[in-house]
């Protein structure tokens, strides 16, 4: 027998850790959900009214038109304004795959824009650039912009929007990652003429399946949007125009009714967390720019570090996740090279995809855990 007690192993550390989140909640999730199992108004039941005017209240307004994921909250959103075959949409290529799908699937080309170098999102010096490249090329309409908030941080809406406007393209943000964030006084979901999230379960809200919602501050457009989520159907059931099935299971709405009162503590647990790594790392990598003004509902804490897989091999030493988003940007995939200008094309984007780790990131990571794992990438950075 050993005459000393063998070190505690540590627990593991999940990257996303919602079965922790499901913990703490269970209790009103567990009522929430009987609740619906007894009225058993499955599809467009009360919960889903009452999310979307809850959801309206916490943005601050306007109107909220709840979907069955982000990915359709986009479709739709681009259906409602008519966007089809010979119009551009200019997208950045750092974004998940669903961004510019959208856009395809619709008949749209998407045009891919340079991101920023510090915050990662759609830089508009080369929106505008892109935008006269297609003009003079004379193959597609620049019809809309669509931003994506990258890893929760709200994109430059005050530039892109003023250069839209010029343009005369209408504006749309995928706020997947970021809802919950701001801009001033101004939250997510009232910074652009359409904004659509996710609540894929992973997402700083997140259902218990998928979901999204769409936000605008036009009643007509919402209307819109409620009806192309229902096969473009009127109130008597007539086909108006061509929608889809795009809508949030009552299900979901009354989950996302209990995560959305916990919400403003999640948030503030995430942004504890993106704290205390700052403290831990900044000057041994490149931690997460924060825009004046902005604030970030950290759906990943994102580090660049010209040691990446140095990193990476020490945290998976200790059993710690950290994944690359994205390992591929978007104009180097076979379905979008089409419209594609190829490798090369976007310096910025390309030069990031090579620096960049998400580290663990979620509502239940306490300052040990951080520290812990900053002082691992620490080790390995230097
Ligand atoms: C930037 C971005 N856009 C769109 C989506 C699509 O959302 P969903 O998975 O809910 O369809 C996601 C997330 O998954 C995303 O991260």
């Amino acid at each position: 027998m050993p005459d000393t007690a063998p070190a505690p192993v540590p627990a593991p550390i999940p990257f996303v850790d919602i079965p922790g989140q499901v913990r703490r909640l269970r209790e009103r999730l567990d009522e929430r959900i009987r609740r619906v199992m007894d009225h058993g108004q499955f599809i467009l039941g009360p919960e889903v009214r009452e999310l979307e005017a809850a959801l309206a209240d916490y943005v601050g307004g306007g109107q909220v038109v709840t979907t069955g994921s982000g990915h359709d909250a986009i479709l739709l959103a681009l259906m409602a304004e008519g966007i089809g075959p010979g119009d551009a949409v200019f997208v950045p290529a750092f974004t998940f795959v669903s961004t510019a799908e959208a856009v395809a699937s619709v008949g749209a080309a998407p045009i891919f824009v340079d991101i920023d170098e510090r915050s990662f999102t759609m830089d508009p010096a080369d929106l505008e650039r892109r935008v006269a490249a297609v003009r003079r090329a004379g193959l597609y309409k620049p019809r809309a912009v669509m931003p994506v908030d990258i890893f929760g941080l709200p994109a430059d809406y005050a530039a892109i929007g003023a250069l839209a406007e010029s343009e005369g393209m209408f504006m749309l943000s995928d706020a997947a990652q970021s809802f919950g964030a701001t801009v001033g006084n101004r939250r997510v979901g009232r910074l652009a003429p359409a904004t659509m999230t996710s609540f894929f379960p992973a997402k700083p809200l997140g259902a218990a399946g998928d979901g999204g919602a769409l936000f605008t501050d036009d009643a007509d457009r919402a209307d819109t949007y409620r009806r192309l989520r229902m096969h473009g159907q009127d109130a008597r059931g007539e086909c108006l125009e061509i929608g889809m099935t795009g809508r949030l299971d009552t299900l979901q709405a009354a989950i996302l009714l209990v995560k959305l009162e916990a919400f403003p503590d999640d948030l503030a647990r995430r942004e504890a967390a993106a704290s205390a790594y700052d403290r831990a790392l900044a000057g041994v990598v490149a931690v997460p720019h924060r825009p004046a003004g902005h604030t970030s509902a950290w759906a990943l804490y994102t580090i660049l570090s010209d040691r990446r897989s140095a990193i990476q091999a020490a945290l998976a030493a200790e059993k710690i996740p950290s994944r690359v988003y994205y390992e591929q940007a978007l104009h180097l995939h076979a379905a979008f090279k089409a419209t594609s200008e190829g490798p090369g094309s976007l310096p910025v984007t390309e030069r990031l995809g090579q620096r960049n780790l998400s580290l663990p990131m979620h509502s239940e990571l306490d300052q040990a855990t951080v520290e812990r794992i900053a002082g691992i990438v620490r080790a390995a950075a230097g």
